[in-house]
């Protein structure tokens, strides 16, 4: 098992990532918070549930069971609406503030979880066990938790940290292929804005990583982590350096938004983000074009990419509502070079344009 700390002003936790974890799950539990008496109340979905809730429960002394809740898989559910009926539970079973909530799941689970955690009784302290590889290595680490609006995705959500986070690479055995490839172009992001080894680990060991051989997860799962973590260690709130971690992002996020986020799973989109974002670099003559070309690649070796139609003025219309712009200012994330990045102010529709086209001449063919 590897270990990452984050430490940030307000919160410092160790993210453990290993084999074999859940079946200990409970002892390293009782290393984190010795002594402790507190309740244990399970978040996680059906589906998990049925595939590692028995190795997980296993864990537990049997005159302890933790207790389950559930939310059922989908973005539809990240919803107030649920959070509101999941605390109804909370309480219902006797939870108090000194109750711990664990969040076994993907994504979703962990925002929609942690922001249960944020707010239950002005606050809970929770565990992240996430259980797709989008989750290991971006969204359980970093603090952020939140739900959707019908008017956007975590439009409503609070910053709160885990107690600590313990990722499973075993879990991915069960995970989609499809949802093990989006999980991994956060992680060539990781390698693209900061950490050239990862960039060439992902170039090298394409193989091992797409069969799921547990040791390569486990290397790009940390490699990953340790990345995000040192980001947000520096600028937990997104003020400054946290927002290289929207490379690919702002496009990204406006791919999904007008494909109605159903043709394109979040790692898809950011795929196609990244390369325009790139084309938009290397037009700049900022990265050298052997390097675009690696870039590139890399991405491409993933695929393949979903194809999507989308007209241009609304893609660039709803990357202007893109919530990470600061009053009006288009701020976007470029890169210089393989573990490198830059946020810039400068992009022009024209700029976007032209990489918007190049990427769509190839996502209609
Ligand atoms: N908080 C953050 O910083 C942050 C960062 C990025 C993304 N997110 C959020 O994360 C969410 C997406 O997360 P996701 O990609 O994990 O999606 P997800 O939680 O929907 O999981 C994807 C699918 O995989 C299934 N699944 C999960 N683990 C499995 C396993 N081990 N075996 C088999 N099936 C499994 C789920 O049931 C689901 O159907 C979005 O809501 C996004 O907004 C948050
Ligand atoms: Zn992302």
């Amino acid at each position: 098992m590897r270990t990452i700390h984050v430490k940030t002003a307000s919160a410092s936790y160790p993210v453990h990532v290993g084999c074999n974890i859940l079946p200990q799950f409970a002892s390293h539990l009782r290393k984190l918070a010795p002594r402790a008496a507190y309740r244990i109340f399970i978040l996680t979905s059906p589906r998990i549930w049925a595939l590692w809730g028995k190795q997980l429960a296993s864990s537990f002394p049997k005159d302890q069971p933790p207790t389950i809740l559930f939310l059922p898989a989908g973005e539809q559910y990240k919803r107030l609406s649920h959070v509101e009926r999941l605390a109804t539970e909370l309480s219902q079973a006797g939870a108090d503030r000194s109750s711990l909530l664990i969040a076994f799941g993907g994504g979703i689970i962990g925002d929609a979880g942690g922001f249960l955690a944020a707010i239950f009784m002005r606050g809970i302290s929770y565990i992240q066990v996430p259980t797709t590889l989008l989750a290991q290595v971006d969204s359980s680490v970093g603090g952020k938790t939140g739900v959707n609006l019908t008017t956007g995705k975590n439009l409503i959500g609070s910053f709160h940290h885990p107690l600590a986070v313990f990722a499973d690479v075993e879990t991915l055995e069960t995970l989609p292929p499809r949802e093990l490839r989006a999980g991994l172009f956060e992680s060539i992001k990781a390698g693209i804005i900061r950490d050239p080894k990862l960039f060439r680990f992902l170039e090298q060991n394409r193989e091992s990583i797409l069969t799921g051989e547990p040791a390569a997860l486990e290397h790009i799962v940390s490699a990953s982590v340790a990345m995000k973590a040192e980001v947000v260690s520096i600028d937990e709130r997104e003020s400054g350096l946290r927002m290289i971690l929207n490379f690919g992002h702002t496009l990204g996020h406006a791919i999904e938004a007008v494909t109605g986020y159903k043709k394109l799973l979040h790692g898809e989109a950011i795929a196609w983000g990244m390369l325009a974002a790139l084309h938009v670099s290397r037009s700049r003559h900022l990265l050298p074009e052997k390097e675009a070309v690696r870039m590139e690649r890399l991405i491409q070796a993933y695929g393949p990419l979903p194809r999507f139609r989308a007209r241009i003025p609304d893609l660039l219309d709803a990357a202007g509502r893109d919530k990470k712009n600061r009053a009006g200012m288009r701020r976007y994330v470029l890169t210089p070079g393989i573990g490198k990045a830059v946020v810039v102010e400068d992009v022009t529709d024209a700029e976007l344009t032209s990489a918007l086209e190049s990427i769509l001449r190839e996502a209609v063919r």
